[in-house]
């Protein structure tokens, strides 16, 4: 086989080198530690096969169309809303992504997060690095429990239910959730119950999302939505920033619609640091770090790896969007 080139627009795990190098293709890879910039990209995969991309790469109708000639694409990460698959589909560009890779590590950070918001602990922490922390508070620095509340889901694949299982675990949650179908393995392993989304909306104790960014979900969880949810609740979104209006989720905090919010997708990323969430008391946010595990980052490359070497050598994508 005549050597194929692939073209990393980002510094990936070693791994991924170490595999596709292993296995005789020639890697070249952005080197910054910043997103490569798309005229850049456009330009840097004319002369190769094939491109290992991620969330931070606009991979659009025209960048498709000027680089129609790439073999495949390939996701670092299990959502891909940032690659018009549609397009790709009619230029006959397989999409590969790494579905499971982070499963765990989304949900660890959804169940922090849930824990963390419930307790203020971000702001405490910074209490003490702001020198307010005087004495113990009998009457402050109050939080919720969880125990026995509801969690309601909205998109219950592999990560949702990774979350509702620790929180089941945890603290034998109630768990419901809204989702494309129902999910008999939720409903037999957690007692789930499938619900219609305003109904989630307006029971659930901690909303939880987990579902992709689509036409569909972009900006569900808005002003009226928000009005829906019980002032005791809390918002966790661990999925995409795009699934929330940032400007209502503000205003709900501030108007007392819900009580706290937990979020490691903010949009627009990265969130600027005068943003007034990252001032109040029941918010918690995280920089997107779901999949920073090393586990799991390594497992994010060896899928790339995989569906690239797997596409030359056996004409096959194990893992697939487009099939
Ligand atoms: C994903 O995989 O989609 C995460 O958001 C980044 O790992």
């Amino acid at each position: 086989m005549v050597q194929k080139t692939v073209f990393l627009s980002r510094i990936f795990p070693k791994l991924a080198t170490q595999l596709l190098e292993g296995a005789g293709f020639k890697v070249i890879s952005w080197d910054k530690e910043y997103p490569m910039p798309y005229e850049q990209l456009t330009k840097a995969v004319k002369d190769c096969d094939a491109l290992f991309c991620t969330l931070t790469d606009k991979i659009d109708s025209a960048f498709l169309n000027t680089c129609s000639h790439l073999d495949i694409i390939t996701q670092f990460a299990v959502g891909y809303d940032n690659i018009d698959i549609n397009e790709a589909t009619k230029l006959k560009i397989p999409i590969g992504y790494a579905p499971n890779a982070m499963t765990e590590a989304t949900a660890d950070v959804a169940f922090g997060l849930m824990i963390a918001t419930a307790r203020k602990m971000f702001f405490m922490n910074q209490k003490i690095k702001d020198g307010k922390w005087s004495h113990f508070d009998p009457i402050g620095h109050l939080g919720l429990e969880l125990k026995g509340k509801t969690l309601g889901i909205l998109g219950l694949g592999r990560i949702g239910m990774a979350m509702a299982k620790r929180c089941k675990g945890a603290y034998d949650m109630e768990i419901l959730y809204h989702n494309r179908s129902v999910n008999k393995r939720a409903e037999k392993e957690l007692g789930a119950g499938f619900v219609d989304f305003d109904t989630l909306v307006s029971q659930s104790d901690v909303i939880s999302v987990h579902c992709a960014l689509t036409p569909e979900t972009q900006g569900i969880f808005n002003k009226v939505v928000f009005k829906r949810m019980k002032p005791s609740s809390l918002f966790i979104n661990t999925a995409r920033g795009g699934v929330h209006n940032e400007k209502d989720l503000i205003d709900a905090l501030n108007k007392g619609n819900i009580w706290g919010a937990g979020l490691d997708v903010t949009n627009p990323e990265p969130m600027k640091p005068n943003n007034p969430l990252l001032l109040m008391e029941n918010v918690c946010v995280l920089p997107h770090i779901g999949s920073a595990t090393i586990t799991a980052r390594n497992e994010m490359a060896r899928m790339g790896a995989r569906n690239i070497i797997s596409f030359y050598e056996k004409g096959n994508v194990p893992n697939i969007v487009n099939p």
